[in-house]
């Protein structure tokens, strides 16, 4: 059975959610919230060391304002009331992105990272306004500046997942499948699973079946 260390999960389908149970799109953002409180739960139930959400991307600024700053509100007020259940989970918390925010949730972010920074069970990444193209050029140019050799190693050392393992497995809910700037060069060999629920709708028994598919699929990393 293949180990599971790392899941990667778009989080896609909540305003198609909203709009169908709801008639508004936010409300779609607002249950997938509820979701991603299950999945982590079900995470730390399967000791799985790292977790890692796509929560906004960097194309997603193209929204409407109406919705970002409901996005980032719902953002600012699970960190500021969840951080401390987090803590006490032993997880840690790290965001994956351009931290440009406003200053409340820089704040915040930072604040949250630091108390949860020596935490050993979970590692959750959030990828916050987190774009592959943009994480990519930026290790090149950190290169360039630093007058490194371009290897694997060195390459690897600048991107914002350094440290954290590739992802065994990535799962993209809401049935649509694309990658829509997401660890594209982390997921060279990761299991992809494309799950047609959309993210609000998705839940610990679907979870656990993809979990338990993916053990038994034989990775081969080319070899035969
Ligand atoms: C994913 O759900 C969450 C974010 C991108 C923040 P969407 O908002 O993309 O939902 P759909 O795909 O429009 O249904
Ligand atoms: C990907 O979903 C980003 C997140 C889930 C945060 P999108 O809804 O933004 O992707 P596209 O636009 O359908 O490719
Ligand atoms: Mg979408």
């Amino acid at each position: 059975m293949n180990p599971l260390n790392h899941v990667a999960i778009i989080m896609d389908g909540n305003g198609r959610w909203g709009l169908r149970y709801k008639k508004n799109r936010n409300d779609g953002h607002k249950e997938g919230l509820n979701t991603v409180e299950k999945i982590i739960k079900e995470t730390l139930k399967n000791k799985i060391k790292y977790l890692t959400l796509y929560a906004f991307s960097t194309e997603n600024w193209k929204r409407p304002k109406n919705e970002i700053n409901f996005l980032f509100n719902l953002l600012e007020n699970f960190l500021a009331e969840k951080i401390d259940e987090l803590n006490k989970k032993n997880i840690k918390l790290k965001i994956i992105g351009i931290k440009n925010f406003s200053e409340k949730l820089n704040n915040l972010i930072n604040k949250a990272e630091k108390k949860t920074s020596k935490n050993k069970k979970l590692q959750l990444n959030l990828a916050l306004n987190y774009g592959s193209k943009f994480e990519i050029l930026n290790s090149f140019k950190e290169l360039k500046k630093n007058k490194k050799k371009i290897t694997e190693k060195n390459f690897i050392s600048y991107l914002q997942t350094k440290n954290i393992p590739d992802p065994d497995l990535l799962i993209r809910t809401g049935n649509t499948k694309r990658l829509s700037n997401f660890l594209l060069w982390q997921i060279a060999y990761s299991e992809i699973y494309f799950e047609k629920k959309l993210w609000p709708s998705f839940n610990r028994k679907d979870y656990i079946e993809i979990i338990n598919n993916y053990k038994m699929i034989k990775r081969k990393f080319g070899n035969i």
